[in-house]
Parts: C-alpha cells; sequence; structure tokens
C-alpha cells in the first residue's frame, strides 16, 4: 500500500508539473498573412468579447485557417460561477481570471488582440468601428473583416428602475465584486464606530440583495456564511446584528429550478436567517433606502447599508446599435439568430453567440454560450472548406472541374448541422455548505440537495475552470478557507 501511495504520489507529482510546464511554454504559431500558400485569401475572423461563448470558440478554433482578431475591453476570462464567492473572500479575484494572451498564445495560428470596445458595426461595409479607453492609450480605429462573431455579453438590467445606477453595486464584473467587498467592509467599520441603539448603526449593518434569481441566491448564501462563520469570530456582538435580505418580485427564488429544489432551498434560507422578501418589487432606490411595492399592494421602505443589484440582462449599446442596422432584428431582447447562429439579416458574415443573443430554448447562462463557441469552431472549419473550393471553382480548367467542385460545396454545405444546445442541469449554491443540482442525463432528471452536492457542485466548477493554474488555485482558495477562515481586510 505504501508503494501504491508513493507512486501515485509521484504520478501526480509528474502530471501536476507537466500541465503547468505546458501552460507557461506555448508552442511557436503559424503567423498571419494575407494569403495561403496556394494564392488564396486567407479571410478575417474578426470575435469580440473575451467571455464564455468567444474564448471557448477561441480555444476550439483552428486559428491557422484565418487571421484572427480578438476585440474586448477586457484582457481577460472571467469564470463568473465564483464571481459571487469573492466579495467575501472565498475565491480570490485572480483565481478566476485567464489572460486572453495566454489563451490567444496557446492556439496553433497567430492571434491579435486589442483592448478594445467596439461600437459600430457596419453590416455592408464589413467593418467595426473599436476604440480603446485605456490610460495612456486610448485609440479609435477601423477593423475589417470577412466574418464576425459577436459574443459582448450583456449589460445588467435595472428596468429603468430610479437610482439603481447610482446607489446599488451589480456583480457582474471584477470591478463590481471589488466595490462590494470595500462597501461592506466600510459599512462594517462605520457601524462599529457607533452605538448598538443608534438607528444609523441598524441601517449599515442591513445588507440587500435585489433579484432572487441564482445570482442574487448565491451572492446572499455567500454573505450570510462570511458572517455566521467568520465575522462572528472577530466581531461577535456586532456580527449578530448584521441582516441579509432578498428580494424577489415572483412568488418564489430560482425559477429556472424544480420546485423541490426551490422549497429546499427557501426552507435553508429561513433556517439561515437570510430575510426573504418574495412578491416585492423594487420600484426606486436612494442613497439609504430601498422603496418597494408588496403582493398586496402595500409600500415597504427597506433602509439599507450595502445594496447588490442582480435582476438580470439587457442588450450593451453595441447590440442595441447592431439591431438598428438590421430589419430583421426586432426584439429589444437580444441579437435574433438562426439555427446555425447566424444574425439574421446579416446574410451569413455575422454570427452572434451567447448572452446577447435572444433565441427560444437558449437561456442567457455559461452553458449555453461555451456550446455555442464550441458549434461555431466547427462551424468554421467547414466554412473554410467552401471558401477554398470556391477559390478553386475560380481557378477551374474546365466545367466537369468546376460541376465536381459544386458538388463538393453542395455536399460541405449539408454537413453543417444546426446548433443544439444539450442541456446538462444548473447548479447552484445556497450557503452553509449546501448546494441545490437540477441535472439533466439524457432523457433522466435527478434533483440533488444537500452537503453531498455541494461537493459535487464544487468537482463540477473545478472542473469546468479554463485552465490547470485556474483550477490549483481555487482548489488553494477553498482549503485556505477551510483551515484559517476568510480574512476580514480590504
Ligand atoms: P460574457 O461572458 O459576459 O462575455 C462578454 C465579453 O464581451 C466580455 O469579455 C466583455 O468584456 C466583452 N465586451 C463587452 N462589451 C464589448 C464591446 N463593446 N466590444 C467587444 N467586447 C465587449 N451561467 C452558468 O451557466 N452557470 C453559472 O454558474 C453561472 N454563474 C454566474 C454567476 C454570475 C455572478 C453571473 C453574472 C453570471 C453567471 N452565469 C452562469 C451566466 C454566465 O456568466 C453568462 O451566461 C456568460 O458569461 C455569457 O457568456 P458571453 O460570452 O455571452 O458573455
Ligand atoms: P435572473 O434573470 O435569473 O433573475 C433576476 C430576478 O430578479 C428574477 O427572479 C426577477 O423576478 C427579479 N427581479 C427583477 N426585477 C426586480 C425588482 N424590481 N425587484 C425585485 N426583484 C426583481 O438574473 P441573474 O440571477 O442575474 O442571472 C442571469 C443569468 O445568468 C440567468 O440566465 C441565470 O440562469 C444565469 N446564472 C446562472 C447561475 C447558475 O447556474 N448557478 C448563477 C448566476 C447566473
Amino acid at each position: 500500500t505504501l508503494k501504491a501511495l508513493l507512486y501515485s504520489a509521484l504520478a501526480g507529482t509528474a502530471y501536476v508539473s507537466y500541465s503547468l510546464y505546458r501552460e507557461a511554454n506555448p508552442s511557436t504559431q503559424v503567423p498571419q498573412s494575407d494569403t495561403f500558400p496556394n494564392g488564396s485569401k486567407r479571410k478575417t475572423l474578426v470575435i469580440l468579447g473575451s467571455g464564455w461563448g468567444s474564448v471557448s470558440l477561441l480555444k476550439n478554433l483552428d486559428t491557422t485557417l484565418y487571421n484572427v482578431v480578438v476585440v474586448s475591453p477586457r484582457n481577460y476570462f472571467l469564470f463568473t460561477p465564483l464571481l459571487p464567492s469573492t466579495p467575501v473572500g472565498t475565491i480570490e479575484l485572480k483565481s478566476i481570471v485567464e489572460p486572453v494572451r495566454t489563451i490567444a498564445r496557446r492556439s496553433h495560428g497567430e492571434v491579435h488582440y486589442y483592448e478594445a470596445e467596439a461600437y459600430d458595426v457596419d453590416p455592408e461595409n464589413k467593418t467595426i468601428k473599436v476604440k480603446s479607453s485605456a490610460k495612456n492609450n486610448d485609440y479609435d480605429l477601423d477593423l475589417k473583416y470577412d466574418y464576425l462573431v459577436v459574443g459582448v455579453g450583456a449589460q445588467p438590467n435595472t428596468f429603468g428602475t430610479p437610482g439603481v445606477y447610482e446607489y446599488s453595486s451589480f456583480l457582474k464584473e471584477i470591478s463590481d465584486a471589488q466595490e462590494i467587498r470595500l462597501k461592506i467592509m466600510s459599512s462594517i467599520e462605520k457601524a462599529a464606530s457607533l452605538s448598538p441603539k443608534d438607528p444609523e448603526r441598524a441601517r449599515l449593518l442591513s445588507f440587500v440583495v435585489v433579484g432572487g434569481g441564482p445570482t442574487g441566491v448565491e451572492f446572499a448564501a455567500e454573505l450570510r456564511d462570511y458572517v455566521d462563520q467568520d465575522l462572528r469570530k472577530w466581531m461577535p456582538e456586532l456580527s449578530k446584528e448584521i441582516k441579509v435580505t432578498l428580494v424577489e418580485a415572483l412568488p418564489n427564488i430560482l425559477n429556472m429550478f424544480d420546485k423541490y429544489l426551490v422549497d429546499y432551498a427557501q426552507d435553508l434560507f429561513k433556517e439561515e436567517k437570510i430575510d426573504l422578501r418574495l412578491k416585492t418589487m423594487v420600484k426606486k432606490v436612494d442613497a439609504t433606502t430601498i422603496t418597494a411595492k408588496t403582493g398586496d399592494g402595500d409600500i415597504e421602505n427597506i433602509p439599507y447599508g450595502v445594496l447588490v443589484w442582480a435582476t438580470g440582462n439587457a442588450p450593451r449599446e453595441v447590440s442595441k446599435n447592431l439591431m438598428t442596422k438590421l430589419e430583421e432584428q426586432d426584439s429589444r431582447r437580444g441579437l435574433l439568430i438562426d439555427n446555425k447562429l447566424q444574425l439574421l439579416g446579416a446574410k451569413g458574415s455575422i454570427f452572434a453567440i451567447g448572452d446577447c443573443t435572444f433565441h427560444p430554448g437558449l437561456f442567457p447562462t455559461a452553458q449555453v454560450a461555451h456550446q455555442e463557441g464550441e458549434y461555431l469552431a466547427q462551424y468554421f472549419k467547414k466554412a473554410y472548406k467552401i471558401d477554398q473550393l470556391n477559390w478553386k471553382m475560380t481557378h477551374a480548367k474546365d466545367d466537369s472541374e468546376v460541376a465536381r467542385l459544386k458538388n463538393q460545396i453542395v455536399k460541405t454545405q449539408s454537413q453543417i448541422e444546426d446548433f443544439k444546445y444539450n442541456h446538462k442541469g444548473a447548479l447552484a449554491y445556497i450557503g452553509s455548505d449546501k448546494a441545490i443540482a437540477d441535472l439533466a442525463v439524457g432523457e433522466a432528471k435527478y434533483r440533488l440537495a444537500g452537503s453531498f452536492t455541494f461537493l459535487f457542485w464544487k468537482s463540477a466548477y473545478l472542473a469546468m475552470c479554463l485552465s490547470f493554474r485556474n483550477r490549483v488555485l481555487v482548489a488553494m482558495d477553498w482549503a485556505k478557507v477551510y483551515f484559517l477562515g476568510r480574512d476580514s481586510s480590504i
């Protein structure tokens, strides 16, 4: 047994060392060029965004077949499923990001990256205007494309509720997580300087989350964990006064989950003392109070010290701008695509994936965006083949060769299947080391809840991390919290 243990430890160390070496030492890449060795044009594929959809495409794409250009204001990929764990320090932000350049450098063909935002797409002339607002590096330029993939994600939806932008924090980006942490810590410190009888102290210690979707639920759960598991040790009296409230307009939270799991989560929230306000629609926010309408039509004021707003997605400006340019784009909810992820009205040169799109049956999740990216990588392999056959046709010697090539084109086109989403299920962390899972395996459905599901949740997210480096860092963060707890500093 000792020998077996030693061999497994050695094998484990060798695997870890090899994986880390591979990640740190990329191989040489095929450089970009105007033409292929046979003289045909190498087309330009521009990818907007560095999120779930775009990075999945980039990772799976044969980048030697195109001049690939990535444009994104964020020079890293963010593993959003663990973002709710970051404001309270369960997971460090650095553990869930992966630089775009590292991802690009691992592919076989050279990839150009611009840290910039696309703001205007011209589908007629196949150009995009991009601008960078980075400090000391602001520029504005036009890029030409043959194929464009729009994977710009979505922005937080406020439904026009007054005061949300001014006073609340969203939970979508790294900067949001940092802002929430700062607000939590400064609220706690300010409250600590006031007398327990001061109503201002109670306000500062009221942490409110609006939106009972998975983002709001997971963050409320993390917040309660932090207060009960860590803050309690360092500030025992004050921690008892902290109130976590989750406000949801509908009669229950987590609408995409099975009813049994919803009830399980709601019961746990009651036990954990998360104040669940169902059928309560927030109407207005000011610097200290949210005003909401309850199911009975009453108006309720809830004072808050920290307010996190998580009520779903709305299209970004660049997507809205693109919608105005194409007659077929008549939905306000997102870019309309066909079953091959082609943008309606863009004649096969623009594709859209992920949260920026709206398509019945495709939800705005990482799972969908990831599978769409994988699909497009295969699509572009076929598109390259068709482009090559078309080029050969323009150089054909006689009519019989043209006919043969035409047949091959038709055959290749028929091989491009529609995108089919394979739903594997949904997972959510609900606090106190418990999670829920609504799994789909083929036709069978499984509902799991509790501490064992939390272990499953952890292993699923570890497996989904983008790189080996991320996996190691996330596992270390969990171990650190288990043995040493979360820290209470900035
Ligand atoms: P994103 O991942 O948002 O990426 C968009 C990219 O576009 C970003 O790189 C952005 O910088 C870039 N961009 C923005 N504007 C421009 C522009 N003008 N030009 C160029 N680039 C631009 N889904 C799950 O399935 N499971 C989960 O557990 C889960 N947890 C989540 C937790 C949180 C806190 C959040 C907020 C979301 C979670 N989601 C989860 C949803 C999931 O993150 C999204 O569905 C997914 O990120 C969508 O991928 P995307 O590529 O469309 O957009
Ligand atoms: P969401 O759209 O899933 O939920 C938003 C909630 O806010 C809704 O329940 C809505 O009724 C409520 N709401 C809206 N306006 C309100 C108001 N004024 N007052 C009170 N409540 C209000 O949004 P979320 O959680 O940001 O998720 C966005 C997407 O990301 C979803 O598709 C979700 O599935 C996905 N996601 C998945 C996760 C997971 O699988 N674990 C985790 C986080 C996000």
